[in-house]
C-alpha cells in the first residue's frame, strides 16, 4: 500500500506492506536511521517520534496510521550542521555511551521541555520511564535534562515545529 506522509516538514510516500511499522517506514523505507529498532514491543523508547505533535513508539504504529499525518523524528532537531540544545547536553553531560537509546530520549527529553520548560526530578523521571537505558544508570541523564532546561531557558534555542 501507498503510504504519504509529511515527514520532518516535507511530503515522502512508501510503498509498504500493509503490517509495517512507521518504524520499519522510516528507517527502510524512507533512509531515516535515527530512531532506533530495540525492542519492537514499545517497552524501550529508543524508537520515539512525534506524530501529529504526540511521542509515540513508532514500533508500534502501523505505517498505514501515518497516511496523510506529520511525523518528526529526531533527525529534524539539528539545524545546519549544528546540534539542538538537547543532545548537546547529552554530550557536555556525558550522557552518552554506546548510543543506542539516544535518539529516543533526545526525543522524549525535547517534547518535555517543550511542554514544561523547568521540570523537577520526579517530572523527569516519570517522563523518561518509558526510555531504557542499559549503559549510564541514568544520573547523566538526568543531568543532562538539567543542563538542556538551562539552556532553552537562556533563549539557546528549541527545535521547529
Ligand atoms: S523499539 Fe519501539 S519501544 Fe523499543
Ligand atoms: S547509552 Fe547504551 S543503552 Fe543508553
Amino acid at each position: 500500500m501507498l503510504v504519504r506522509t509529511k515527514v520532518n516538514g516535507e511530503w515522502r510516500e512508501a510503498d509498504v506492506w500493509p503490517g509495517s511499522s512507521l518504524l520499519f517506514m522510516l528507517r527502510e523505507h524512507l533512509g531515516l536511521p535515527g530512531s532506533k529498532n530495540a525492542c519492537e514491543q514499545g517497552e524501550c523508547g529508543s524508537c520515539s517520534v512525534w506524530l501529529e505533535g504526540e511521542l509515540v513508539c513508532a514500533c508500534l504504529v502501523l505505517a498505514a496510521q501515518a497516511d496523510d499525518a506529520e511525523v518528526r523524528t529526531v533527525e529534524a532537531l539539528g539545524h545546519d550542521g549544528e546540534l539542538h540544545p538537547v543532545q548537546e547536553a547529552f554530550v557536555e553531560a556525558g550522557a552518552v555511551q554506546c548510543g543506542f537509546c539516544t535518539p529516543g530520549l533526545i526525543v522524549a527529553v525535547t517534547d518535555l521541555l517543550e511542554h514544561d520548560p523547568h521540570p523537577d526530578d520526579a517530572v523527569v523521571r516519570e517522563a523518561l520511564s518509558g526510555n531504557l537505558c542499559r549503559c549510564t544508570g541514568y544520573q547523566k541523564i538526568l543531568d543532562a535534562v538539567r543542563l538542556a532546561a538551562e539552556w532553552m531557558g537562556d533563549g539557546r534555542g528549541g527545535s521547529p515545529a
